[in-house]
């Protein structure tokens, strides 16, 4: 898809449609041309509503007021609404809060191609999406009163935002015949031979050499060895040192504390965690941001067998913890705690954020939409929190408190991998987690359970079914911010 912005008024464009944006209060005015048509056609300008008047070739998208949210999201609907049409070229006015802001392009370029975006990989009949150019102008605005470079920036950064998300979206989705351990190390060696990133890759005998025994042994019945992977993004003049760590589950069947069938299906998408840093790494790299960022990813596949881990056996971490095996399907805990140990030891970090499909319960809790922000302080889980409301994706807090600290306790380990409650999951999951963060980088570390808003069943906001992309566009936001620090 590609964006031109322009200062031609939008009546001098050349395009094969264009596209209206309708502010629901303002559908009464006598301004809004088709009206008359429009009204005919039952449209009432409701956000995301969308209303194709192919004789006049225009589309119209309502919404209840202009702000990033709300465009992204029609204009994600608008070009879902013209995906059977054959209009290849699209125009459209630019729409903003005010003259000088031009902050709401970077939203809708995002929409579009968020909205655009269809896996096919398996049809036959490839999905066909028609519009491959869009114009935007930025006449209604008065040129004048806006940078044309600083609005080439913010389309730019929507590109590489959008891309991002969908790159990540893509391997999520990929099924797990296709996409194993050794699949994501060559889809992460791939970005860094296309990108200025340095990649390793730590195969089973480095994993024993690093000691990561409980990482090894949720891997152990799989025919799929696993992989540790390390990215790394790193300017000359980095204003912080970040590290990211996903969850790279490639399959999770459960284990031997195997999942009910109905469960096991959609499971490719416990390795959307690594996917997220995957595609956060890209984007870094693509913005060029001045922040070193390191990008740690435990990619295994959680399989039975006669050479599975148990309930009952005892692992020992990395940081040499050991830990009781209750349930083989809270494997995600045991993975992570090897590479969040492996992460801190390899690099001393500002803040370290981890990317995790870990709990059904995080569901439970906030719903199918939001992440669950986990950690000791508050500072790291703010900065997710405010970077996903800014970027459009929805996070909130869950506390860690004492009571719960003494659900994960073990008669024979140090720890235990299941709580002794059913309540509260997705915290003592995070507990469980803040076992394996060093003293000095507990208050620098937050924990993001992405399981609910990771994979969608039915197709909401800008996101169509499948793998969303979750995780991605916060923490570009979020690092964004702090490059940009002086
Ligand atoms: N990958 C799952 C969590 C999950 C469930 C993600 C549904 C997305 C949708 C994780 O490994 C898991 O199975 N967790 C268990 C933990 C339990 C055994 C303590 C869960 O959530 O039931
Ligand atoms: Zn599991
Ligand atoms: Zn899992």
């Amino acid at each position: 898809m590609n964006f031109e912005l322009t200062i031609s008024p939008i009546n001098e464009i050349d395009s094969d449609v264009e596209l209206i944006v309708i502010v629901n209060k303002n559908f009464k005015h006598d301004f809004v041309q088709d009206k008359k048509l429009l009204k005919k056609s039952g449209f009432k300008a409701g956000q995301d509503e969308t209303c194709l008047l192919i004789s006049k070739n225009r589309l119209y998208v309502g919404v209840d007021k202009i702000n990033d949210e709300n465009l992204r999201v029609a204009m994600a609907k608008a070009i879902q609404a013209l995906s059977a049409t054959k209009y290849k070229s699209l125009k459209v006015a630019s729409y903003m809060k005010n003259k000088k802001s031009n902050a709401t392009l970077r939203a809708m370029v995002e929409g579009f191609i968020l909205g655009a975006y269809a896996f096919d990989t398996y049809k036959t009949e490839k999905a066909k999406q028609a519009i491959k150019d869009i114009v935007i102008s930025l006449e209604e605005y008065n040129a004048l009163e806006l940078n044309m470079e600083d609005c080439a920036t913010e389309v730019e950064l929507g590109q590489i935002t959008a891309e991002a998300t969908n790159f990540t979206r893509e391997i999520v989705n990929t099924t797990p015949e296709d996409c194993y351990p050794k699949i994501l190390a060559n889809i992460a060696e791939g970005l860094s031979d296309e990108l200025d990133l340095s990649c390793k890759i730590l195969k089973p005998k480095e994993l024993r050499e690093e000691k990561m025994e409980a990482l090894l042994a949720v891997a152990r019945a799989s025919r799929h060895t696993p992989r540790v992977i390390h990215l790394t993004h790193k300017p000359k003049n980095p204003k912080a040192v970040i590290s990211l760590v996903g969850k790279g589950l490639t399959y999770d069947s459960g284990g031997l504390s195997l999942k009910p069938g109905a469960s096991m299906v959609n499971m490719k998408l416990d390795k959307s965690g690594a996917c997220a840093v995957l595609g956060i790494m890209k984007a870094v790299s693509e913005m060029n941001l001045e922040v070193e960022v390191h990008g740690f990813i435990g990619a295994v596949e959680n399989m039975i067998g006669g050479d599975a881990y148990k309930p009952d056996d005892v692992l020992v971490a990395k940081n040499g913890k050991t830990i009781e095996v209750r349930n083989t399907d809270a494997e995600g805990r045991l993975v992570l705690a090897d590479v969040l140990a492996y992460a801190q030891q390899e690099v001393e970090a500002d803040y370290i954020f981890d990317y995790a499909t870990l709990t059904g319960a995080s569901m439970v809790a906030v719903g199918q939409y939001t992440s669950s922000i986990m950690g000791n302080a508050d500072k790291p889980r703010d900065m997710i929190v405010d970077a996903a409301k800014a970027s459009g994706e929805l996070a909130t807090k869950l506390d860690f408190n004492k009571h719960l600290r003494k659900c994960l306790k073990s008669n024979v380990a140090d720890i235990s991998n299941m709580s002794n409650t059913p309540y509260g999951g997705a915290i003592t999951a995070g507990i469980f987690l803040d076992n394996f963060i060093d003293k000095k980088n507990k208050n620098k570390w937050a924990h993001i359970d992405i399981a609910a808003p990771a994979y969608v069943e039915h197709a909401w906001g800008e996101n169509p079914v499948g793998g969303s992309g979750a995780g991605v566009r916060m923490t570009i936001k979020l690092l964004e911010k702090l490059a940009a620090k002086s």
